[in-house]
């Protein structure tokens, strides 16, 4: 039996790739290389010593889907195929629908159709909206989401929780994912974002490596205690093996389960960088910048869920997940070469 890990070549699949292989299962990747390279499937093999199946295929592709099925024995898909840029999703929110949803939909689809009833769902906490209170429980109200990218992981929560009332044996464990960042420890997988980063942690990589001159911090003038705003930022190699843990977890459960993957600390913008810089003795220059909008002042996790449901809880630390994010980007300055 093998895993299938739909947007496995991405950031977050290959790192949980790798997890998986390290814990003595089989994986299988299916990923249309939109937003990823091949070559990140073969540095996961390099890294386990493994050989990975790898289906370059669209999982929205129905036909496609049926062969891999047909010829792979999967029992549990950890679903991690979609878009995830912000920005673009307000400005093209119908590719996001189409292809999010779509994609969804299609693997339930096939699942079904082939009697596969266990499924690990990259969910985020984006889903909770403005919060009413910090940190983010499990069981509060699911909130109202500032862009489509939001909404798209908020409805296939949805979907997945209304499949499993409809089948009493299917199961759907739901990670709501902080905020990911630092890179496997060999230095060989790690985050390559096109153009320009959107997201913190690649963008201080970058500036560390020359490739961008400055930083510039969405605002200092929040109400935290150093003005710049505060999150629950997790190790990648954490993240992966929370989704590990979540296997076993759906094997012995049926119905919709949400799970935090959160380390339940906060940290503020100045606080990475400071890290950042004593930890590879590196400066990151940066100037203040306006608020961005839609960004909430304190955001983390209450990760107690995780901790009982899985036994998982993150263990490496924000020194760790500093120099690991170094070392990937100083091996790999301008991230993946070229297929
Ligand atoms: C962002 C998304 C969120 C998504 C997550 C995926 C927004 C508003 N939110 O979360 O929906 O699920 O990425 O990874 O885009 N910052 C700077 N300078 C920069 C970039 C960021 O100061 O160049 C600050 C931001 O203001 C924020 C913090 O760094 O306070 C983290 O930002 P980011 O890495 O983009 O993550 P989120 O906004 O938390």
């Amino acid at each position: 039996m093998a895993i299938l890990l739909a947007g496995g070549a991405g950031y977050i699949g290959t790192h949980t790739a790798v997890e998986f292989c390290n814990a003595g299962y089989d994986v299988v990747v299916a990923d249309n290389l939109y937003n990823s390279k091949a070559e990140a499937v073969r540095r996961v093999e390099k890294i386990t010593g493994k050989m990975i199946p790898f289906y370059r295929i669209d999982v929205c592709d129905k036909e496609a889907l049926r062969r891999l099925f047909a010829e792979q024995n999967i029992d549990t898909v950890v679903h991690f195929a979609g878009m995830k840029a912000v920005g673009e999703s307000v400005a093209k929110p119908l590719m996001y629908y189409r292809n999010n949803l779509d994609a969804t939909l299609t693997l339930l689809e096939v699942m079904k159709e082939y009697g596969c009833k266990r499924f690990v769902f990259s969910s985020s906490a984006t889903v909770y909206g403005e919060p009413e209170s910090i940190p983010l429980y499990e069981n509060m109200r699911r909130g109202e989401c500032s862009n489509p990218y939001g909404w798209t992981k908020w409805m296939i929560e949805q979907i997945l929780m209304d499949t499993c009332v409809a089948d009493p044996d299917f199961s759907a464990v739901l990670l709501r994912y902080f905020n990911p960042i630092g890179a496997h420890e060999s230095g060989l997988i790690g985050e390559d974002p096109q153009g320009v980063p959107n997201n913190i942690f690649p963008f201080i990589t970058q500036v560390a490596v020359g490739r961008r001159p400055l930083l510039t911090v969405f605002g200092d003038d929040y109400e935290t205690p150093d003005g710049t705003c505060i999150r629950d930022y997790i190790h990648v190699v954490d993240l992966a093996k929370g989704h590990v843990a979540a296997v076993p977890y759906a094997t012995g459960h049926t119905g919709s389960t949400v799970i935090n993957l959160g380390t339940g600390k906060g940290t503020s913008v100045f606080e990475i960088i400071q890290a950042f810089e004593r930890v590879n003795g590196v400066k990151i220059p940066f100037e203040i910048g306006p608020r961005r909008a839609g960004d909430l002042p304190e955001f983390y996790a209450n990760a107690d869920r995780a901790a009982e449901l899985l036994g998982w809880k993150a263990e490496r630390t924000m020194d760790d997940m500093c120099r690991d994010g170094f070392r990937w980007q100083t091996m790999n300055p301008m991230g993946y070469p070229e297929d």
